[in-house]
């Protein structure tokens, strides 16, 4: 069981880097000056300590910015306000909670749960509650008889009701045109850069879910994000806020993780190939 998960964690590692947005760089961790600027929904840059340091949730006027700040803020009623905890979060009537805050995902009898409280598929025994429910391990599915973490786009479409997940997965047509089957999204799907920026969304980890991609300004095309081929001006702008630049100039720099944790991890994972 240990080694086909260390295996499917591999090839995970060697095909493309997930983002874990539970480790979302702090402003004090944008050490290059660019960085900060790229942050300056939620960073403000310190002209004189030459840092970068965190706005007030209230001086933040955008969600994703918000989202970002997610240990110190939320997002309701368009405004940022200051974050104490999931069950205290104004507007209880608004029952999209990951759009409050990323670390209180499910929305159950007026409030927001805390990621403490979220079941695992195989506990969800109602078919409305499991299909599409956000587990921390990913989606769920249900089959027929029990609720399952789903695995893939064309599990949907197989599942008798020729569904697709838009989240996640699209359509594919054949001339007709008839849907025939549905797909999981590409980098070179992402046709803008915003779009690209925002990078790919598969089923799970929660928050560790997100295929990076970055576009190539020389032929405007979306890429897979490969984090040691970046430099200072997309490391991390593409990252949605994961990686930094850890350097204060542009030439003795890498694009690393900003949390130890997944820089750790990486290394394991090739020892573990090495291995
Ligand atoms: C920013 O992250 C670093 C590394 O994880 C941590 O040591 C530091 O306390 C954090 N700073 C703030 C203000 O949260
Ligand atoms: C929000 O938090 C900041 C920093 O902790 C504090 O200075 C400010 O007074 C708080 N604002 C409100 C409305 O509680
Ligand atoms: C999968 O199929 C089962 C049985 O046909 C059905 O109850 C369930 O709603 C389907 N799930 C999805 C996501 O369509
Ligand atoms: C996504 O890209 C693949 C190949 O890169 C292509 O075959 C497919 O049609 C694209 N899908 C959409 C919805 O653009
Ligand atoms: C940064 O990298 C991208 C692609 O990896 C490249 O297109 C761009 O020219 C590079 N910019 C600089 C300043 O090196």
């Amino acid at each position: 069981m240990m080694s086909i998960l260390t295996i499917a964690l591999c090839i995970t590692f060697i095909t493309s880097t997930t983002f874990d947005l539970y480790q979302i760089c702090n402003c004090s961790q944008l050490i290059f000056q660019y960085d900060c600027f790229s942050a300056s929904l939620q960073c403000n840059w310190d002209y004189d300590k030459k840092e970068c340091y965190d706005k007030p949730c209230s001086d933040i006027y955008y969600q994703s910015a918000c989202l970002k700040q997610s240990k110190n803020c939320y997002w309701t009623q368009n405004s940022c306000f200051n974050f104490t905890s999931c069950s205290h979060m104004l507007d209880s009537m608004n029952n999209n909670c990951k759009e409050k805050n990323y670390y209180c995902p499910q929305y159950y009898q007026t409030q927001c749960l805390s990621l403490d409280y979220i079941q695992t598929c195989s506990s969800i025994t109602d078919p409305n509650i499991c299909n599409y429910y956000q587990s921390l391990q990913g989606i769920c599915i249900w089959n027929g008889q029990s609720c399952t973490l789903a695995q893939s786009c064309t599990q949907f479409f197989n599942n008798r009701s020729s569904s697709c997940p838009q989240e996640y997965c699209y359509y594919l047509q054949d001339e007709s045109p008839h849907y025939i089957d549905c797909f999981p999204y590409k980098c070179s799907n992402q046709t803008t850069q915003s779009q690209c920026a925002q990078g790919i969304q598969t089923f799970g980890p929660y928050l560790q879910n997100i295929i990076g991609c970055y576009w190539n300004p020389q032929q405007n095309i979306c890429q897979e994000y490969v984090p040691y081929q970046m430099n200072y001006t997309n490391c991390y702008l593409y990252s949605r806020g994961t990686y930094h630049w850890n350097s204060k100039n542009e030439e003795n720099g890498d694009c690393v993780p900003c949390s130890q944790f997944q820089e750790l991890l990486i290394i394991s994972i090739f020892i573990t190939i090495l291995i």
